[in-house]
């Protein structure tokens, strides 16, 4: 039997995204044990994730994170192909109110243009390719204010977000009812042990992290994750139906898969076409963030911005979209703690600490437009 979440099922709230199913037509060929366990555990996952307190908190078993061996899938997805994606014809278009329940404009008449209701401030944070989600968990406290989201492009990889999300939200959730209910006056950042339920188990023990690991299930995070959603989505082709101009303070870009063949690079994250697009959607002043374990990559970040220190871009990039952009100093990165969390809580940021590898981080703020825009 798969290891699941020790919770009953209780479907309320689920979350709008999740695609795994374990309906099998009675006619079809029923799927291979291994795939039906994993389609099993996941359902089981996502219902216990979504299970809701009632007021008897201490019968509800503590909601654990899924497991990221239930949602494996290969590395690349190709971005040219067909994918059955949802996206909205317009940003106006977008019910965003699903994914950020706590932050939808209470007024019933603020509806968007598909009669969803709206919400009280719009999304300015996005991390294009997010994988697993380490980022969006790793800034949730730190900005619970702000709303983010991550956008990927495997499926299997969504669903274990969307319910690693599900779950922090619902354990933040039954640990502020229970903390009301035993010590009214105790604070949001006490501390209390981590317990072996969270960890999960398929993630090998890592380098300690220089920042705490919003993961460990340790005590209240700022905003209970009601801040972070993610998003099926191919980004280079869809990421302007889902942003307005200007609406974006930061854009993330995290270990982007490196297409290392030079007839790949065109499947690339980061190149002058989407460039123009980033600095569409963010708004002066507001930052896009890389970082990459591959060398000649963060130097074809590098010739794709504004690099004000290489003379030589400074002359090819007049009158180009690198224009739009300066490259953000190393005393300046040094203070900004998502910096921080880009580096160490990422997946991909801890694969490369436990192996050892070199991290190459470029920032880039969105200038104001030129006279020619
Ligand atoms: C190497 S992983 C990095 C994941 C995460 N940012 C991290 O640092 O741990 C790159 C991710 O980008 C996703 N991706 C690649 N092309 C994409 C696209 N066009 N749209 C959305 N996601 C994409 C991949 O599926 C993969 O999960």
């Amino acid at each position: 039997m798969p290891d699941l979440p020790s919770h009953p099922s209780n479907p309320t709230n689920s979350t709008p995204t999740s695609s795994s199913s374990t309906n099998t037509p009675a006619t079809m060929t029923p799927p291979p044990p291994k795939r039906q366990k994993r389609d099993e555990y996941r359902k089981h996952a996502a219902e216990a994730a979504s299970a809701k307190p009632d007021g008897e908190t201490t019968a509800i078993a503590h909601v654990k994170l899924p497991k990221k061996k239930f949602y494996r899938q290969r590395a690349h997805a190709n971005p040219f192909s067909d994918h059955q994606l949802n996206y909205p014809v317009t940003p106006a278009h977008m019910d965003w109110a699903s994914h950020f329940p706590a932050f939808v404009n209470p007024d019933p008449a603020q509806t968007n243009l598909i009669g969803t209701r709206k919400l009280l401030k719009d999304v300015e944070v996005v991390d294009i390719g997010c994988g697993f989600g380490g980022l969006l968990v790793g800034l949730a406290g730190l900005l619970p204010e702000t709303l983010m989201v991550g956008m990927e492009i495997r499926v299997s990889v969504l669903d274990y977000l969307t319910t690693r999300i599900q779950a922090l939200r619902t354990q933040q959730q039954q640990k502020a009812q229970s903390q009301s209910q035993s010590q009214p006056a105790s604070s949001t950042s006490t501390p209390a042990p981590t317990t072996d339920a969270d960890a999960d188990a398929d993630t090998p023990s890592e380098a300690a992290p220089a920042i705490p690991d919003p993961t460990a299930n340790t005590a209240l995070v700022p905003g209970g994750y009601q801040n972070i959603t993610a998003i099926r989505s191919n980004t280079m082709k869809f990421f302007p139906n889902f942003f307005k101009k200007q609406q974006l303070s930061k854009i993330f870009i995290c270990f982007p898969d490196p297409h290392f063949k030079a007839r790949k690079h065109k499947a690339r994250i980061i190149s002058e076409t989407l460039n123009a697009e980033y600095a569409y959607a963010l708004r002066p002043g507001g930052l896009l963030y890389t970082i990459t374990d591959v060398e000649e990559y963060h130097h074809w970040i590098l010739r794709h911005f504004r690099d004000e220190s290489t003379v030589e871009d400074e002359a090819n990039g007049a009158g180009t979209v690198k224009e739009l952009f300066e490259r953000v100093s190393e005393e300046e990165l040094e203070k900004d703690d998502c910096v921080k969390v880009m580096m160490e809580a990422t997946e991909e940021g801890k694969k490369v600490t436990r192996n050892k590898g070199n991290k190459y981080v470029a920032v880039f703020r969105r200038k104001q437009d030129p006279e020619w825009a």
